[in-house]
C-alpha cells in the first residue's frame, strides 16, 4: 500500500511511505496490538482483564514502570499522584484569559505546554528523579486543567482538587460540583469512567503518541511533548470520531431508518462512523468492553434512545457482505460518545476525556523514548517534487 523505493536528493534509496504505514520508528515494550486477532495488551496484560479489575492509576503505573504495583507501591503511587493535583493559580488565570467559547482542548494544550515554565527541572532529561517527578505532576494535574478548561467554558467557578477522592471521582467532582451541592458520583458511573480511562490509556504508535515521541526525540521535556500530543489528538481524524458517531445516530433518528442508512453507506453516500480501524481488522476489543459499560451507565441515567439505533446498526453491519468483506467492525468510538452524552458532557469535551487518560500512555512512551540509547532524533526523508537550480529574478523583472 503506497510503499515505493525511491531515490532522494541526499542519497540513492529511501522508502516512500506516506503516513508511515509500514515504518517502525521506535522500539517499544509498552503496548501490544494484534489487529487481525483483535488483541490489545498493556505490558502483556490483556485489556479486558485490566478493565475488569484494575484502576486507572494502577494501569498508569504499569505502563510507566512495566510491572503491576504491589499493595504498598500502589498506595504510595496513589498518594503521590493525588497530592500533586493542585495547579498553580497562574495556570488558572491563564485558562481564564481565553474567550469563553474557546475549545477546551485548545485551552488544555496551551496549559499543559505552559507547565514547563513552572517546572524547569523537567528539562533535565538525564536526571531520573526529575523525570519521574514531572511525569507525576503531569498525570496528577491534567484532570485539574481539563476540568478548569470545561468550567471556564460554562462560566462557572473552578473546583479545587479534593485529596479525599480517588483520581476519577475527583475529576468528576471538579467537573460537576456546584456551590450548593457536594457532587458524589454514583459508583456505577465512576467505575464506567474508570474503565473508559483504562481503555484509552495507551494505543502504541498512534498519531498523537508519534507526535509525543517526535518532539521528545529532539530532547524535549514531558510537558512540551504532551502538549504536542494534545495538538495531534485535537484533529478530527484522531480524537473526534465519537462525536461524529452521535451526529450520525441523530441523523438516522429511528431504528426503522437504519437499513436505508446502511444502503447509503454501501453506495458511498456516507461512512459508518465508529466502524473500521487502521489497525483492527476484527472487533476492536475496547468496543466490546465499552458496550457493556453503556449498560451500567444507562442503569443510572436512563437509556439513551440512540443506543437502540447503534445496536441495530451493528447488528445489520455485522451480517452484511459489504462490511464483512472489508473487515469493518465497531471501534472504540462507536459506543463511547453515548456514555459521555448520557453523563451530560457537551461534545467538545469528548476529546478532552480521551486526552486525560491518554496522558499516562504519552508519559510512558516519552520516558521509553528519552531513555532508549538507540533512539535518534526523528527526521524522515522526503521525496522532493519542486523546482531545481533556478536563477533569482529581481522583483522589477518578474
Ligand atoms: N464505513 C464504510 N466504509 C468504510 C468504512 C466505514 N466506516 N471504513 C472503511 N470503509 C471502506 C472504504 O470505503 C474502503 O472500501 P473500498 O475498498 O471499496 O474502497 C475500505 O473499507 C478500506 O477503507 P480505508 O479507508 O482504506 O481504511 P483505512 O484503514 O485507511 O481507514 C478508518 C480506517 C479511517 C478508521 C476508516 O475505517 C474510517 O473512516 N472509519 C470511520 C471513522 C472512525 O470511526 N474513526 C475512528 C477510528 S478509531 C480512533 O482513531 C480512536
Amino acid at each position: 500500500n503506497d510503499l515505493k523505493q525511491v531515490s532522494t536528493a541526499q542519497g540513492p534509496l529511501a522508502t516512500y511511505d506516506p503516513g508511515f504505514m509500514n515504518t517502525a520508528a521506535c522500539r517499544s515494550a509498552i503496548t501490544y496490538i494484534d489487529g487481525d486477532a483483535g488483541i490489545l495488551e498493556y505490558r502483556g496484560y490483556p485489556i479486558d482483564q485490566l478493565a475488569a479489575s484494575a484502576t486507572h492509576l494502577e494501569v498508569a503505573y504499569l505502563l510507566l514502570k512495566g510491572e503491576l504495583p504491589n499493595a504498598d507501591q500502589l498506595a504510595s503511587w496513589e498518594h503521590t499522584v493525588n497530592t500533586h493535583r493542585f495547579v498553580h493559580e497562574n495556570v488558572g488565570n491563564f485558562i481564564r484569559s481565553y474567550r469563553h467559547d474557546a475549545h477546551p482542548m485548545a485551552k488544555m494544550m496551551a496549559a499543559v505546554a505552559s507547565m514547563q515554565t513552572f517546572y524547569p527541572s523537567s528539562r533535565r532529561l538525564d536526571d531520573p528523579e526529575a523525570r519521574e517527578m514531572n511525569i507525576v505532576r503531569l498525570i496528577a494535574k491534567i484532570p485539574t486543567m481539563a476540568a478548569w478548561s470545561y468550567r471556564h467554558s460554562i462560566g462557572r467557578h473552578y473546583v479545587y482538587p479534593n485529596d479525599e477522592l480517588g483520581y476519577v471521582d475527583n475529576f468528576l467532582a471538579m467537573l460537576f460540583q456546584s456551590q450548593q451541592r457536594v457532587y458524589q458520583a454514583d459508583p456505577r458511573v465512576s467505575r464506567a469512567m474508570e474503565i473508559l480511562f483504562i481503555l484509552h490509556a495507551d494505543h502504541e504508535q498512534n498519531c498523537s503518541t508519534n507526535a509525543v515521541r517526535a518532539v521528545a526525540s529532539a530532547g524535549n521535556d514531558v510537558y512540551t511533548s504532551a502538549g504536542a500530543g494534545i495538538g495531534a489528538l485535537f484533529g478530527p481524524l484522531h480524537g473526534g470520531a465519537n462525536e461524529a458517531v452521535l451526529k450520525m445516530l441523530r441523523e438516522i433518528g429511528s431504528v426503522d431508518r437504519v437499513p436505508e442508512f446502511v444502503e447509503g453507506v454501501k453506495n458511498g453516500k456516507a461512512r459508518l462512523m465508529g466502524f473500521g480501524h487502521r489497525v483492527y481488522k476484527n472487533y476492536d476489543p475496547r468496543a466490546r468492553i465499552i458496550k457493556k459499560a453503556c449498560d451500567d451507565v444507562f442503569e443510572v441515567t436512563g437509556v439513551n434512545p440512540l443506543l437502540e439505533i447503534a445496536v441495530e446498526l451493528e447488528r445489520i453491519a455485522l451480517e452484511d457482505e459489504y462490511f464483512v468483506k472489508r473487515r469493518l467492525y465497531p471501534n472504540v468510538d462507536f459506543y463511547s460518545g453515548l456514555i459521555y452524552e448520557a453523563l451530560k458532557f457537551p461534545p467538545e469535551m469528548f476529546t478532552v476525556l480521551f486526552a486525560v487518560p491518554r496522558t499516562a500512555g504519552w508519559a510512558a512512551q516519552w520516558l521509553e523514548g528519552v531513555t532508549d540509547p538507540e533512539q535518534k532524533i526523528m527526521r524522515p526523508k522526503q521525496v522532493y517534487t519542486g523546482h531545481r537550480e533556478r536563477d533569482f529574478v529581481p522583483v522589477e523583472a518578474r
